[in-house]
């Protein structure tokens, strides 16, 4: 065979980061070589990869002179067809990949945050240039949830979406309440471990998850959500009391990130949530991630698997890598509707979101206390299904002042307007020791 000929039947591709997933993707390329090919029906070479620092040590042998640090090498070098984008944060990653989409390459990439910030832009560059982007890994890790959304579900409107969408976050929460284990250790646990994205903190604040939550609602709904648009609160701020609560209430809480179709309207949140034990989210532990869906045809469905760490997303990337070499990349994203010209839905004001809400004072224990916040929810017509005060030692009633004691309110359903406007008269109360725990209940 002649070299014009063996070119021919040959891929070559480029990688840009070599973190914990690019390690990943960089292994199955080498060490999978001849699968991927099948799989392909032509040979994917890893010509170049560019990283930060060229002299680091790496966990994966390439042939001498692979590994590089000047980004221009690959745009420069027309025989490379598609790059594999693996570094995180907006800049300079977002001009590297209108870089790649001018030099008439495909792109490959994991990268949520540039893509839910960014896509309207990148997508229309790469629509304008001829090319594709194949984002799978940027969602859910592992689990092919665009390639589902994306094709598989195309007859369906999809009208509900509920998901654990943060491996770092519900790795915490799982391993705090089955061990006890303090949050700081389990996080850096994360870390340790490659769950976690650079900075931790768009983790466990949330951001991660709701970044995740706007490209699967374009997908969806056709419409972009800006982060700021919607409620958005993390595990940061969780007390292990709670989950000990919940649990005692027939709950586990889960960072649950939720988009549905509400009356014409979008109801979009990123909350720890109380969810019913027996639900199949409820069940997901780990760095785990499950989507639960539901299609106007299909019904409900649900998609779990690993959410975050190298190896499960490399899977994701790889997989993406030889549809984009197949050319089946191209056809679907001609025709999805992530930034596509579909009219946009309106967002729910969050006043008007309404469910089951957990709250969870700490009160003096002492008369007319839970008379006082009874009498407050009641006039904002908000009303009690159940209330959970254990029982502590008796004091006599001078002591009671000092006896501070946990006291929990489930809801019936209510709006999240109503407990907004009771909070201020709730922490006004001088029995009531401020803030008060508030997280909504999917049942
Ligand atoms: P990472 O471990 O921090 O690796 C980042 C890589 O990018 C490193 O190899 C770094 O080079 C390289 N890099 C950074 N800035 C660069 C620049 N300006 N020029 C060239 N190379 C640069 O990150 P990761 O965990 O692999 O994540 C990569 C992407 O995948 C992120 O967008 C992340 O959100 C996403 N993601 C991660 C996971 C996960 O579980 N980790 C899951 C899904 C999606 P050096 O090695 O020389 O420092
Ligand atoms: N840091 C992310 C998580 C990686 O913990 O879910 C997967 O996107």
């Amino acid at each position: 065979m002649s070299a014009a000929e063996s070119d021919s039947l040959r891929t070559q591709v480029a990688l840009i980061g070599m973190g914990t997933v690019g390690t990943e993707v960089a292994r199955i390329l080498t060490e999978k070589s001849e699968t991927m090919t099948h799989r392909a029906g032509r040979d994917i070479r890893l010509k170049r990869v560019v990283v930060r620092d060229a002299t680091k040590p790496r966990n994966v042998e390439l042939p001498a002179g692979t590994v590089a640090d000047n980004i221009q090498d690959i745009i420069d070098d027309n025989e490379i067809d598609v790059v594999v984008q693996l570094i995180g944060g907006i800049e300079p990653a977002r001009e590297i990949m209108l870089a790649c989409l001018a030099a008439g390459k495909d792109v490959v990439t994991a990268n949520k945050a540039l893509i839910c910030e960014h896509g309207d832009e990148l997508f229309a560059k790469a629509r304008e240039q001829g090319q594709s982007i194949a984002y799978e890994a940027a969602v859910a890790g592992g689990i092919p949830i665009i390639a589902v959304m994306g094709q598989s579900l195309t007859a369906n409107q999809i009208v509900s979406i509920e998901a654990i969408l943060n491996g770092t976050s519900n790795f915490i929460l799982s391993e705090m309440l089955a061990e006890g284990r303090p949050y700081e250790k389990v996080l850096k646990e994360a870390q340790r471990l490659g769950y976690a994205e650079a900075d931790p903190t768009m983790d466990v604040d949330g951001t991660d998850a709701a970044q995740k939550l706007v490209i699967l609602s374009q997908l969806a709904f056709g419409t972009k959500v800006p982060i700021a648009d919607f409620p958005r609160e993390g595990i940061d701020k969780l007390d292990l009391l709670d989950l000990q609560y919940a649990r005692e209430l027939g709950y586990i809480v889960k960072l649950l990130a939720v988009a549905k179709l509400v009356t014409g309207q979008l109801e979009l949140h990123v909350q720890p949530t109380l969810v019913r034990k027996e639900q199949p989210l409820a069940q997901v532990n780990g760095p785990y991630n499950m989507i639960a869906l539901t299609g106007d045809e299909l019904g409900r469905a649900w998609f779990a698997g690993a959410g975050a760490g190298g190896v499960a997303t490399a899977s994701a990337v790889v997989a993406d890598l030889i549809d984009t070499v197949v050319g089946r990349t191209a056809l679907t994203f001609r025709r999805n509707d992530l930034w596509s010209e579909r009219p946009s839905l309106p967002v729910q004001p969050a006043e008007e979101i309404s469910r089951r809400y957990y709250l969870r004072f700490m009160v003096d224990d002492k008369p007319h206390v839970l008379a006082d916040i009874a009498d407050i929810l009641g006039r904002h017509g908000i009303s009690i299904a159940s209330v959970v005060q254990h029982e502590t030692p008796e004091t006599s009633p001078d002591e009671a002042n000092g006896n501070c004691v946990p006291l929990v309110i489930m809801t019936h359903t209510t709006t999240e307007g109503k407990l907004r406007s009771a909070d201020e008269e709730l922490d006004a109360l001088s029995s009531v020791h401020p803030p008060h725990s508030r997280m909504p209940v999917l049942d």
